[in-house]
């Protein structure tokens, strides 16, 4: 095979992949935010698509990004609207990959009128309310046996240990960590991480494209497909 055109063995599988970032509404015109990207999960639709698999991309807020060719996007707002795209698009998947920013928590109430200042008076504190883990109720409730389900982590300090025990109480088969750090940006084209498997195996990947890295998670999720 040319260099950079894959065996399709991801041909029959439908596979699922949530990227960027959840934006949770104060009022019609603010909301809370993180600076994901969406390149990862975007690479993770590409890569997965070019090794034969139906792909469904579930896209919060990635406009910008152009559609990957032959992949099923369905975009979303908030993570309460991912959680409700994933569930769906989960239900007959082979593969679920969390790489989405999804926000831990919302804003309790939604002002359906843009909010105003008033005159001499302090700000209301915004109250939250956390939202649902996707990744672990897909986790724990699996749409499928043998679905293999992977999650995203940025983490500092101890990023190995912080990841071993997100691993675990998410429930998930692998999960992708990145220590968060000065190169190591949002936005960036690249990425360096270390993939942990619920089986106790541990994947370093070098610093390079998010598509050698999305490469590595297929095929760490294709040897544990039944
Ligand atoms: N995730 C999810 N639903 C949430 C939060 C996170 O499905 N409400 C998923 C993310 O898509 C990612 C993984 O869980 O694949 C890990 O996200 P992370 O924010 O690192 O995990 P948290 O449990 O929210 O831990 P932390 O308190 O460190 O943010
Ligand atoms: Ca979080």
């Amino acid at each position: 095979l040319a260099r950079g055109v894959r065996e399709p063995d991801l041909a029959g599988r439908h596979v699922v992949v949530s990227a960027g970032g959840t934006r949770e509404p104060l009022d019609p015109v603010r909301f809370l935010g993180n600076r994901s990207s969406g390149k990862q999960g975007y690479a993770l639709a590409r890569t997965a698509a070019a090794r034969g698999a139906r792909v469904t991309l579930v896209a919060a807020n990635t406009t910008g990004l152009p559609d990957p060719a032959g992949v099923d996007v369905v975009p979303v707002g908030t993570a309460v609207q991912l959680r409700e795209a994933v569930l769906k698009a989960a239900a007959d998947a082979d593969a679920v990959v969390m790489a989405a920013a999804v926000a831990d928590f919302r804003p309790a109430v939604y002002a359906t009128g843009k909010i105003k200042k008033k005159d001499g008076q302090e700000p209301e504190p915004i109250v939250l309310v956390r939202n649902p883990d996707i990744l672990a109720e897909i986790s724990a409730d699996r749409a499928r046996p043998g679905q293999v389900i992977v999650g995203f982590a940025a983490e500092t300090d101890d990023v190995l240990a912080n990841g071993r025990a997100k691993l675990a109480r998410k429930g998930c088969d692998l999960l992708v960590v990145n220590e968060v750090g000065e190169r190591k940006t949002f936005g960036s084209e690249e990425n360096e991480a270390v993939v942990l498997g619920a089986d106790g195996s541990e994947t370093p990947v070098p610093h390079g494209p998010k598509e050698a890295l999305a490469d590595i998670v297929w095929d760490l999720a294709a040897a544990r497909l039944g």
